[in-house]
């Protein structure tokens, strides 16, 4: 489906921002030299600025950081926890071998908690985890906002204690950051002891707790492309750097040009914005309010880049095989022309030994709000939308897979009307 024939795109928040005024300009200011250019050393002052981390490494985007990653610390009969690992970090987790552990708090899973920080890891479960199998932990991660578990925040409390945690077992702990300044300020509005820090201060806090970090810059760089892995520690950042030569580019460009790195320095300062992200995060929780009064279900509290439609609640006729989350967003585009994403059995759903499919504990429809792009007219019109489908539901049926690739299938797979 070209783009092109989407009226409103919420299929990501990834690279879909409007740049500002002062980042085009920026981009004409882009240095092209090879190795050690001046634009180089803009981001790299930067990411150093706010990840205090001394060595970063630049990459094209998020998961070519995991790749570097996990190519070095993942291995077979190993686990790595997380909070809840993006797909892109699960897949590069598991394809080296090692196992991809989930470890968010119960209430992360219960789509009617209001829980402020759904995101936050079980602590009591990461401790017996490395009580227990210590050894077989490379590295621990937390993902900041917590993507898959509905864009929740997770508390700098708990950040702290897990990094603790860690830190006692000799264990690395790393961010998945790629949402550190929405996370920011949901610890700003939520978590009384820091409501009078400025986001700078809490982000810097936050990453002090961490030992390294994978960031897709493409969400809070506010650039269309871009992303890096950083770290504290000479040894890993020497094993990471032959990986980012063999794989992206040279130590000071990664896979980028010096015009994005230029736009992506400019994109992380005006992030922290508090004006910014209180419209930006604002805007998120306005749709929620639309789809409230219209009785669309939907993962309570709103994220912070994205609302997560609940499939079962919206289409409970859709047999759990016939994936509910996917007719839905397929019917938001043929009612509305919105483009959505599932968040469901299509993307977790399994078939077991026995060849029976293990269906994922929720099924989601993700409207991820592109930064500084639409307007409160947009949203309501998507809530306009949603409030009719759910309203004649039973216009709607499952679907069956016609094609499957290996590996996130999710975003090739084909599928017919069952
Ligand atoms: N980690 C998280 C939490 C993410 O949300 C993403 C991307 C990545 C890692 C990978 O970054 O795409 O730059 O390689 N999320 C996008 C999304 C694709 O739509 O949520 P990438």
């Amino acid at each position: 489906m070209p783009a092109e024939a989407v009226f409103i795109d919420l299929l990501t928040d990834s690279g879909t921002g409007a740049m500002s005024d002062r980042q085009w300009s920026a981009l004409m200011r882009g240095d092209e030299s090879y190795a050690n250019a001046r634009s180089w050393f803009h981001f790299r002052d930067a990411v150093q600025s706010f990840t205090g981390m001394e060595f970063i490494l630049p990459t094209h985007q998020g998961r070519a950081a995991e790749n570097i990653l996990f190519s070095e610390l993942s291995k077979p009969g190993r686990i790595v926890p997380s909070n809840n690992h993006f797909d892109t970090t699960r897949a590069n987790c598991e394809f080296y071998g090692a196992e991809a552990l989930d470890l968010v708090i119960p209430e992360g899973k219960d789509p009617h908690s209001t829980h402020p920080f759904k995101g936050n890891i079980d602590l009591g479960r990461l401790e017996d985890l490395l009580k227990k199998d210590r050894d077989k932990v490379p590295v621990c991660m937390c993902t900041i906002t917590n993507n898959t578990g509905g864009g929740q925040p997770v508390s700098l409390e708990n950040i702290k204690q897990a990094s603790a945690i860690c830190r006692k077992h000799g264990v690395p702990f790393f961010l998945d950051a790629c949402r550190f300044a929405e996370n920011s300020y949901f610890i700003k509005q939520r978590e009384e002891k820091y409501s009078s820090w400025t986001i700078e201060k809490i982000a810097k806090e936050t990453f002090s707790c961490a030992d390294g970090a994978t960031m897709s810059a493409k969400k809070d760089g506010l650039s269309n492309i871009g992303g890096f892995l950083a770290v504290r520690d000479r040894k890993l950042y020497e094993s990471f750097s032959n990986a980012l030569i063999l794989r992206e580019g040279f130590l000071t460009y990664g896979g980028l040009t010096g015009r994005d790195l230029e736009a992506l320095a400019v994109g992380f300062e005006e992030v922290m914005d508090e004006a910014y992200l209180a419209s930006r995060i604002g805007q998120v929780a306005f749709l929620g309010e639309m789809l409230r009064e219209r009785g669309v279900p939907f993962l309570e509290p709103p994220g912070g880049h994205a609302i997560y439609l609940n499939a079962l609640e919206a289409f409970p006729h859709i047999k759990r095989e016939e994936f509910a989350a996917q007719s839905l967003c397929a019917a938001l585009y043929l009612e509305g022309g919105i483009r959505g994403v599932e968040i469901g059995s299509l993307m977790f759903g399994k078939t077991d030994a026995a060849g029976n499919f293990v269906p994922s504990p929720m099924e989601l429809v993700r409207l991820a709000i592109p930064r500084r792009v639409y307007t409160e007219s947009h949203m309501r019109y998507v809530a306009d939308v949603a409030g009719e489908i759910v309203k004649n539901r039973e216009k709607y049926g499952g679907y069956r897979i016609t094609y499957e690739a290996p590996f996130l299938r999710h975003f090739t797979m084909k599928l017919e009307r069952a």
